[in-house]
């Protein structure tokens, strides 16, 4: 009777862990009693755990889209390996690698969809080095085997949102642009880090921008010469709130 019951609950597990361990016992049993049928038992012990591995297998992708498992794992490879790179080996991005990365402008978000992101890339060197005094002496800036600088145009935010347009959403929207750049980056297997310290008018002067165009910031890019150190973060305790802020 609690051996019936038993068998029911493997059932409705669809044959999962408890209906094979079931199974398996069944055949343990079965070998015991039946020395000559030791062959038999190692086939069957065999098939039961591919069998497992099938229903194992289904049971954790069933709920998900196709391919999301290793989609997942890429990106928190990714994630997981971002750090701003300060030192570069003596070794150029080819350019096919660099269209690649820059492939993410056409999937930039922005508010209202009003596009104010722009990127200059810099491979000059005079450049590299105007720019990196610009960047309050920042080496790596000129160091670095390519730069790119992402700006916003203001004028398409302030048109669609006025001043919170021009002040807040048109620096919002650079930030990602920015930040989707540098995952973009690691996927190639490169480095990159961002600068913000810089001052503004300085490199307006450098890249010839217009008062409008406001620069956001300088992402250095190239292979990676550290290891780089992982910065601890603030805990998830700390900083994670659910309904309202407290302190
Ligand atoms: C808005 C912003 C401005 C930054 N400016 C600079 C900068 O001018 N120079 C620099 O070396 N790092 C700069 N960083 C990088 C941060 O110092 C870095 O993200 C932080 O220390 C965490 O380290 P990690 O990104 O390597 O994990 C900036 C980062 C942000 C988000």
């Amino acid at each position: 009777m609690r051996r019936v019951g038993i068998r029911r609950l493997c059932t409705s597990l669809g044959e999962g862990f408890f209906g094979n361990l079931f199974k398996s016992f069944r055949i343990f049993r079965r070998g015991f009693c039946n020395l000559a049928g030791t062959s038999g038992m190692l086939t069957q012990v065999l098939k039961l755990r591919s069998e497992t591995r099938r229903v194992y297998g289904f049971l954790r992708a069933r709920d998900l889209p196709e391919d999301s498992l290793s989609a997942a794992m890429d990106f928190w490879q990714i994630v997981k390996k971002r750090f701003m790179c300060r030192s570069y080996l003596d070794r150029d991005v080819p350019n096919e690698v660099l269209d690649r990365i820059l492939e993410v402008v056409d999937h930039l978000p922005s508010a209202g969809h009003t596009q104010p992101q722009e990127l200059i890339v810099i491979r000059n060197q005079n450049t590299k080095e105007s720019l990196a005094l610009a960047a309050l002496g920042q080496r790596y800036v000129a160091e670095a085997p390519l730069d790119i600088v992402v700006v916003s145009d203001t004028r398409r935010s302030k048109q669609r949102y006025g001043r919170r347009g021009e002040e807040f959403y048109s620096i919002v929207d650079g930030a990602f642009a920015a930040m989707l750049l540098m995952p973009a980056c690691i996927n190639e297997g490169l480095g990159a880090a961002f600068v913000g310290a810089f001052d503004d008018e300085a490199v307006r002067a450098v890249l010839q921008l217009p008062n409008v165009v406001r620069p956001i910031g300088i992402i250095s890019i190239g292979y990676c010469a550290e290891k780089g150190d992982k910065l601890s973060r603030l805990s998830r305790h700390r900083i994670i709130h659910y309904e309202t802020w407290e302190e």
